[in-house]
């Protein structure tokens, strides 16, 4: 056993096969999705200079307790990236896509960071991957990236998640609203808790997340009661478009999402199978965070998804995208030759093993019975003939194939097999 110091972080995790491949699997379902919608892949780098990520709000968790913040050997603040939004919001601006035809698409895949208590779907390392549409104010592109993420869960064959949406009001409503929660929560201040007596002056929205208060936060006034006309047909927009792409959304009036970036719509996707407070994905419009980085302002919204969350949701595992796999195998004195035929195959497109430990015959078809699905044998009398044996394992079936035959026979099996 190794000691202390060679163990993993706390928090994160090693992804081994077959893992690993579901990971990649999801990944290419995403990206598959996102390129249906429209979107095209950014990747920013995995830290940034602090004050990017403070931009996700100065009293958030994210900020206030979770993120791998450094000082490097020059004396730079940097942050490793808790989320994506911000990150991409800085590219954005940085390389001019405001100036580019609108609206602007855009998704990723990687992993984030935060400091966590480490739990089940909870890690110090996660994958997201996420999307952010730039340069809409309509409903319709909220409703959009709700869409796109749904569809991504709904093609990894993860049926009924719950939508739950949100309007947290504007600029214009929301500070009426802030005042009246301040209020109601300034009233009942010696039975909340002790985190939600901080958030009432930090953060008064946060309230009514709390997990703990939640008798209190039932009487709490209702942000619908605050919005102005245009943030209530902004909501009513989102969830008609929503409901009419056939999927089932309900309005929770206690989501406000955990970063401060958000204005109007947010949203929370959850699964039975994840429980309460773990989420599939979620999301929101956050119009004023470009203008608050120094760029133009631009309207904007988008989502995270959580990989490891979906794929631990998952009924059933994904389509194994693994070809099949060829074996070849040698005679004494043959272990180049068929090292060297390996390699021509995968050349031509199979995946294909040989040994590479000098082992006996018997000893290479027990490995080829491991891992793959056809064994050629180099050498003998066969190979003395410009041939050599082919063994189908499933069938247990064997014939003398010639090389120049060989790779039609070989496409011709595989496709077989994969019918
Ligand atoms: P978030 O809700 O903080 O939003 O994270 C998005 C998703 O990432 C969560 O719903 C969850 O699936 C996954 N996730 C977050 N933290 C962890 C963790 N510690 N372990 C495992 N999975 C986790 C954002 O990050 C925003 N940037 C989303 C967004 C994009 N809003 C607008 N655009």
């Amino acid at each position: 056993m190794a000691s202390e110091d060679y163990q993993r972080a706390r928090g994160t995790r090693d992804v081994l096969a077959p893992e690993s491949w579901q990971f990649e699997a999801l990944r290419r379902i995403a990206l598959t999705w996102a390129m249906r919608f429209g979107y095209d892949l950014i990747e920013t780098p995995i830290f940034e200079k602090s004050p990017v990520f403070l931009k996700v709000g100065e009293f958030t968790d994210i900020v206030q307790h979770e993120s791998y913040r450094f000082i490097d050997a020059g004396g730079d603040d940097l942050t490793l990236r808790p989320e994506g939004t911000a990150a991409v919001a800085r590219a954005y601006i940085q390389n001019g896509l405001a100036q580019a035809p609108q609206p602007v698409r855009l998704c990723y895949v990687g992993p984030m960071f935060r400091r966590e208590n480490p739990q089940a779907g909870r890690y110090r390392q996660h994958t997201q991957f996420g999307a952010e549409l730039y340069g809409s104010e309509s409903p319709l592109a909220d409703a959009e990236v709700m869409l796109l993420a749904v569809q991504v869960v709904d093609a990894a064959g993860l049926r009924n998640p719950t939508v739950r949406v949100n309007s947290i009001g504007c600029e214009v409503c929301r500070p009426r609203y802030r005042e009246a929660l301040i209020q109601y929560f300034e009233s009942k201040r010696e039975g909340l808790c002790k985190d939600c007596q901080v958030r009432l002056t930090q953060n008064p929205l946060r309230l009514l997340d709390c997990k703990v208060d939640t008798d209190i936060k039932a009487g709490a006034p209702d942000v619908a009661d605050y919005w102005c006309d245009d943030c209530r047909a902004h909501i009513d927009g989102v969830m008609e478009t929503v409901h009419d792409a056939g999927v089932e959304i309900r309005r929770d009036r206690n989501l406000v999402r955990g970063l401060d970036y958000y204005t109007r719509t947010v949203f929370e996707v959850g699964h039975p199978s994840l429980g309460d407070g773990v989420a599939l994905f979620g999301g929101g419009r956050y119009d004023g965070l470009t203008a608050r980085m120094g760029g133009a302002s631009v309207p904007a919204v988008g989502f995270g998804m959580g990989l490891e969350r979906l794929l631990s949701a998952l009924p059933e595992p994904l389509k194994d995208e693994q070809p099949q796999r060829l074996y070849v195998a040698h005679l004494p004195g043959f272990e180049d030759k068929a090292y060297g035929l390996a390699m021509t195959l995968r050349r031509r497109g199979m995946a294909a093993d040989a040994d590479i430990l000098s082992r006996s015959l018997k000893a290479q078809l027990k490995d080829a019975g491991r891992r793959a699905g056809w064994v050629l044998i180099v050498g003998g009398t066969e190979w003395e003939n410009n041939a050599v044996a082919v063994r189908n394992l499933a069938k247990g079936t064997q014939e003398v194939v010639t090389l120049d035959q060989l790779f039609q026979y070989l496409d011709h099996e595989l496709r077989e097999a994969d019918l």
